[in-house]
């Protein structure tokens, strides 16, 4: 079977080329992942490190799916994913928090160590009959190949540099890495699993371009927080929608962690967000503490807290520029499969000219 077969056939309502949501914590939740699904993408629910409302969110899914025509291929296999920041929740809670509601897949990202993926994928597949699908999220060559060996996950998700939110500090964009992940794999006879783009794709020409280097298709985060569905402030979705030349509006940094004193990442990974005067301030020098107290203040200000002269994290990659439009799930997934199909066909047609005068 080719690889889109493959991947028509674990998920059987998606269209390609797959428009994927990223699973991002406290901001893509259950209305955006069925808005994704329903418009033919995969759409995922952030459950990230904390999954408290994990159950009451997958019912709610449950509800909103109810209301729509997604096809999965088992009536009792939500067709939606749950993704999980791994190094900060405990197997036996997520298990429990998905019993009731099982999910078309899970997302794994960031474990403590690469191999506790491997009880987190055979748990899952026990617990849902290999109904509910594995994804992981690598960001190097080395990783992909490690659990690909050791979880044989159903889909690879291949995140460069550019990504918004968390990611390796040090990794290579996704122009690079992607391809060399496909031919890394393909020579370890691992070459089945498709994989997908992600980091710095925010429309249908980075989508595009995505299919040239082997993708099946690509996970969006940042054009995302730009959507109707979003569980986002004004300011911060104002923030995105502002923010132009994302190489230097944005950067990798600890900095948005410490202030907001979130700790447990694995020291290899940092966030990549929008700069603003915490950033700066940081820069010069400024202590932790007096930064933090400016960040607890500007809590205060709601909206007006983020912006240039503001001070809240605003996570997104460096895409960021291309974003310029609030629209809704349902109208991004379509508008970026879309022009992609529309990019390739034009360079079929222009490579097909070529050729013809080439002779
Ligand atoms: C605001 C934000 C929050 C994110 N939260 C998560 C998360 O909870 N879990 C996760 O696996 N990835 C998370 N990510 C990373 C995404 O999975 C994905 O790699 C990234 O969004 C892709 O790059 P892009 O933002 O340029 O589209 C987040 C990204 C953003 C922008």
């Amino acid at each position: 079977m080719s690889i889109s077969g493959i991947m028509n056939a674990i998920h059987p309502w998606i269209r390609l080329p797959l428009i994927v949501n990223a699973p991002m914590r406290l901001i893509a939740l259950a209305p955006m992942a069925v808005a994704v699904a329903h418009a033919g993408g995969f759409g995922f629910l952030a459950a990230g490190t904390d999954v408290g409302d994990l159950k009451a969110e997958l019912r709610k899914a449950k509800d909103l799916v109810q209301n729509t025509f997604i096809k999965g291929s088992d009536p009792d296999v939500l067709p939606i994913g749950v993704g999980f920041i791994n190094w900060g929740v405990e197997l036996s809670t997520a298990l429990n928090a998905m019993k009731e509601h099982i999910p078309a897949a899970v997302w794994f990202f960031a474990p403590k160590r690469t191999e506790d993926l491997i009880e987190w994928t055979s748990e899952i597949r026990r617990l849902s009959n290999a109904r509910t699908k594995i994804w992981i999220q690598i960001g190097t060559v080395a990783d992909a190949v490690r659990v690909a060996q050791t979880c044989n996950p159903d889909v690879l998700v291949v995140q460069g540099a550019d990504a918004g939110g968390h990611g390796l500090a040090q990794g290579a964009g996704v122009v690079s890495l992607l391809p060399e992940v496909a031919d890394v794999l393909e020579e370890a006879g691992l070459g089945s699993i498709p994989l997908i783009a992600a980091g710095g794709i925010v429309e249908g020409r980075g989508t595009a371009a995505c299919l040239a280097l082997g993708a099946q298709g690509v996970v969006m985060g940042t054009r995302f927080l730009a959507s109707k569905e979003a569980n986002i402030a004004k300011g911060y979705q104002d923030d995105v929608l502002r923010t132009t030349d994302g190489g230097l509006s944005t950067a990798r940094t600890g900095i948005y962690d410490t202030l907001r004193g979130i700790t447990g990442w694995p020291s290899r990974y940092n966030g990549r967000g929008i700069l603003n005067q915490s950033f700066w301030d940081a820069q010069k020098g400024q202590s932790t503490e007096e930064n933090r107290r400016l960040y607890n203040e500007a809590m205060h200000k709601g909206d007006q807290g983020w912006g240039e002269n503001g001070r809240l994290t605003a996570y997104a990659g460096s895409g960021v520029g291309l974003v310029k439009e609030v629209k809704s799930a349902q109208d991004i997934v379509e508008e970026v499969r879309r022009d992609a199909i529309d990019v390739l066909s034009k360079l079929f047609h222009t490579s097909s000219k070529l050729q013809y005068k080439l002779g």
